[in-house]
This record gives C-alpha cells, structure tokens and sequence, in this order.
C-alpha cells in the first residue's frame, strides 16, 4: 500500500506553518523529502534483517530502551511514518484519549489541578528540522549544536492533536504545566515559540537549570515532586518520551505520544 507522502507532506506542511517565510522553507524541505522514494507504505513492510514496523512498535512500548540511532534501513520508514498521515492519526487518538479521560475527571475547581505538557515532539514539532537531509529522522547521530540552532529559530510547529488537548484541558480549568528538557537559556526563544504555535496560558514553564543534573527521569521527577510539594495535584502527564512518564510523581494517568526518531533516558 502506496500513500502519496509529498502530497500528504504539502498538505500537513501548510496546515502547520504560519508565515510565509516558514512556508518557503518548508517546500524547499518537500524537495529534500523527495529523495525518499515511497519504498514502503507507512502500515509497514519487511525489509532485509529489520521488520522496521516491529522496531517501531518495540520503541513505542519501551521494549528497546537506550537506543541511539534510528537503524538505517529504517530512515525510510521512519521518514514516512513521520511525515504521512499515520502519526498524525497515532497523535490523535492519543489526544482523543485524554480528552476522554479529562471530560471524566472529577475536578475540584481550587486551582491546584494541572496537566504536564512535555514540549519536543509533545507540543512543538520538530519535524521540520528532523527532515533535513543532515538529521534524516534520526539515522544520523544527534549533533546538539546544531539542533540548539534549530531551536533558536522559535520556528517549531504546534502538534495539532495537542493544542487540541490542551485547549480542552484549559477549557476544563485544569492549568497547563510546560516540563522540558530545554536549557534555560532558551526560556525566551521557548515562551515565543509557543505563544506563536497557539499555547498562551501556562501556570508554569519549567526549563532545565544549570543545576539540574542527572538523568531525563530523575529531572522530571524531581520537578513533578517540587510540583507536587508545592499542593498541585497532577491529574494529567502527556509525553513522547518513556522518561517524561516514568519515575515518581508521573500523575493520576499517563499519556505516550509517538516518538521513533530519538530517544532520552
Ligand atoms: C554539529 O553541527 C555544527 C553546526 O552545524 C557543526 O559545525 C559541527 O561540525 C557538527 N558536529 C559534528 C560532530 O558533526
Ligand atoms: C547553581 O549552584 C551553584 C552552587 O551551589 C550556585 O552558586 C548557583 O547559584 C546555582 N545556580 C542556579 C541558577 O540556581
């Protein structure tokens, strides 16, 4: 099964930029994309020595742990999934989901109840950057300076299926918290890049400290502790990474968004 990806790129590309500027620079990346021949459908297909829907699947459940490289007979499959409709589908019906469980919530209205929102590949989409042909959806090894370039732009899209929860979360009055693994260094560039994507109100956002050590899990543990010292009740924590969702403190449920092109333990 074929889908059509640049068509599908186009249409997902123009639904989530906002000037024209970023359009242009979106529809030079519909060139690079090209070089991806559709050699798979995004439902999966076997490919010598990796089934690379299997991988996925072992990622997305936290089976395979500490990996580092997307493995490069999968940058194909990857960069299709990503970038077709079925991880746009994935993110939404986790959305749907949460939205589900929010509406069901008993909530006390006291001002104390929020929702961690983690923010790459949560709130804000890195897609752009990971579809340049240097990053390539994760087969080709992180390079920091680069990706802090990239987030210097404050040019990241919101991820759809989240401003739709979080819009159901404000509207609930439960207060949205940011939790990210972003340096604080980049709290400006951040706070515009989100009020931009359409995330205006937060009660918090919590960017890691020069102070902050150890790793992803024991971060976000340890802020969710503050959080919750402090009389916040989480009753929501939505993620893409295994390490926004574990630990202590993680909340009343737990929300696994799509991630397959890195991993932060
Ligand atoms: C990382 O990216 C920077 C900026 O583009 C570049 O100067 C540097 O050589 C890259 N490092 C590696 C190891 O590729
Ligand atoms: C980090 O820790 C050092 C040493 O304890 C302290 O002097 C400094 O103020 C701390 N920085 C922040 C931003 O908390």
């Amino acid at each position: 099964m074929k889908k059509p990806i640049p068509l599908f790129f186009l249409v997902a590309v123009t639904a989530w930029a906002v000037s024209a500027t970023e359009l242009s620079k979106n529809i030079r990346q519909v060139v690079e994309i090209h070089r991806l021949r559709p050699q798979t459908g995004s439902a999966g297909h076997r490919i010598p020595q990796i089934d690379c829907l299997s991988w996925r699947l072992g990622v997305e459940t936290n089976n395979i742990r500490d990996w580092k490289l997307v493995p490069s007979d999968c940058e194909n499959y990857v960069g299709h999934y990503m970038l077709g409709e079925q991880y746009r589908d994935d993110c939404e019906i986790v959305a749907d989901a949460a939205i589900e469980y929010a509406n069901g919530l008993t909530l006390s209205g006291d001002g104390t109840e929020i929702w961690v929102f983690d923010i790459d590949e949560t709130t804000l989409s890195n897609i752009p950057y990971y579809a340049r042909s240097d990053v390539a959806f994760g087969a080709v090894p992180y390079n920091d300076t680069k990706f802090d370039e990239w987030v210097s732009e404050g040019k990241a899209p919101a991820i759809p299926a989240s401003l739709r929860l979080y819009n159901a979360v404000l509207s609930l009055g439960i207060k949205p918290v940011f939790l990210t693994g972003t340096k604080e260094a980049f709290r400006e560039v951040r706070t515009a890049n989100l009020k931009e994507a359409g995330y205006y109100n937060w009660e918090k956002l919590i960017l890691k400290g020069v102070n902050d050590t150890g790793s992803a899990v024991e971060y976000k543990s340890g802020k969710r502790t503050e959080l919750v010292n402090a009389g916040y009740k989480i009753v929501g924590n939505i993620g893409d990474q295994w390490s926004d969702l574990l630990g202590v403190d993680v909340g009343d449920r737990t929300f696994k968004l799509p991630d397959p092109m890195y991993y932060i333990g």
